[in-house]
């Protein structure tokens, strides 16, 4: 059994952050888990209602741009341990919003090392500081081959910006103060409480409703698809086995374009909704190109595969019936976090 620890996962109201918590809160029952968000619109506490009740776990309604609120939060919990998740998330937002992006994951992640700093003291015993990021630092595959632990930064969105910054922030901390942090860089993940903004629970939810599903440029981008599960297990395997001051790639082994994953989803929710086969195709919408939009990600998971042990436990096939499976049978979830500020956003982008 493993020792007891107090650790602090932000951004777990969110989609990534929702399924870390429940995994450590259930799987690690002599550990505290102390969740920390601001309950941005994209954070939802309906996503932890399964184990608010659990008596290991205890949540906080705290801003990382809250130095103050932050310093209490490690004293009162003692805390040993951060898994950092909490962050602005979305390309599309960051290209009409950049400055809330440098805010939150830029600052926000330096005030979060700051207050862990300050709480250990220079003791960094049984300590931990996780970073989560994302393989969008490494900019666009264009030419070929896959992103690894050594690829260069190179991000081109004002999210990846932020994100590669953080990151530099994370690693220089290590270096300059001794702090044992671990990065983890993983591709795109999808499956259930992923906010309907990201291209997969979007056009589900556009599907449901016989919405035009935007298809951005020529829809022949490419992203490498995780199952959130099996990004939720390989964070605790990182966190638990990881190499201090060392950083991860974690991927599907999964490429899609755009535009065969859309034909898939289609005839997969048609299916499902008793509709005839290709009866949604017609809401396929070919709107202008997102400014920047990367070409290509795919990730070499090699290391982690090989050092730690870790590979995605399901095939996109299952995850993907098990996603749309989820949204059918959660409609109420789907209407809450679609409705109010959500709505002036999502009409802004695709319907000005
Ligand atoms: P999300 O947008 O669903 O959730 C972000 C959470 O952070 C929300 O609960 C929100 O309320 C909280 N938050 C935002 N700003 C905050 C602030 N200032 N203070 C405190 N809490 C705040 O994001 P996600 O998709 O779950 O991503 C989680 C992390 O994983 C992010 O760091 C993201 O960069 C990284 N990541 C995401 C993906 C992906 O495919 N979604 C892939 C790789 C890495
Ligand atoms: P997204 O889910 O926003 O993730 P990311 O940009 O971080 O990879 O988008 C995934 C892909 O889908 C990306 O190539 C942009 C494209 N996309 C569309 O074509 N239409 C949409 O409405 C959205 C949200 C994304």
């Amino acid at each position: 059994m493993e020792q007891s620890k107090n650790i602090l996962i932000t951004g777990g109201a969110g989609f990534i952050g929702s399924h870390v918590v429940r995994l450590f809160v259930t799987k690690y029952p002599q550990y505290n888990i102390v969740n920390l968000d601001a309950l941005t619109y994209a954070g939802n506490l309906e996503n932890l209602k399964d184990i608010e009740n659990a008596p290991n776990y205890f949540f906080e309604h705290v801003n990382i741009l809250d130095n103050a609120a932050l310093e209490a939060v490690f004293a009162k919990h003692s805390i040993s341990d951060v898994i950092h998740l909490a962050a602005e998330s979305h390309v599309d937002r960051s290209i009409l919003s950049p400055l809330d992006f440098v805010y939150t994951n830029i600052i926000g992640t330096v005030n979060l090392l700051q207050a862990a700093k300050k709480s250990w003291n220079g003791n960094y015993d049984n300590k931990r500081f996780y970073h989560i990021s994302t393989d969008e630092v490494y900019g666009s595959l264009d030419n070929g081959g896959f992103f690894t632990e050594t690829t260069a930064y190179s991000p081109n969105s004002p999210y990846s910006a932020s994100k590669a910054s953080s990151d530099h922030f994370v690693r220089a901390y290590g270096e300059t103060y001794g702090m044992p942090t671990v990065i983890s860089n993983c591709s795109n993940n999808y499956g259930p409480y992923h906010f309907p903004e990201k291209l997969i629970p979007l056009f589900i939810n556009n599907i449901i409703n016989n919405k035009p599903l935007p298809v951005y440029g020529d829809g022949l981008f490419t992203r490498d698809w995780l199952y959130v599960k099996d990004h939720a297990l390989a964070i605790d395997m990182v966190f638990h086995n990881g190499k201090v001051h060392d950083t991860y790639n974690i991927g599907g082994f999964n490429e899609w374009t755009n535009i065969d994953l859309i034909k898939l989803l289609v005839e997969k929710m048609d299916h499902k909704l008793g509709r005839a086969t290709g009866e949604s195709l017609p809401l396929i919408t070919f709107v202008k190109d997102r400014p920047g939009h990367d070409k290509r990600y795919a990730i070499d998971a090699t290391k982690i595969n090989k050092e730690l042990g870790w590979k995605p436990s399901v095939t996109f096939e299952e995850g993907l019936e098990e996603t749309i499976d989820w949204y059918l049978n959660n409609s109420e979830w789907l209407e809450n976090v679609t409705s109010g500020a959500y709505q002036k956003y999502y009409e802004q982008q695709y319907h000005s």
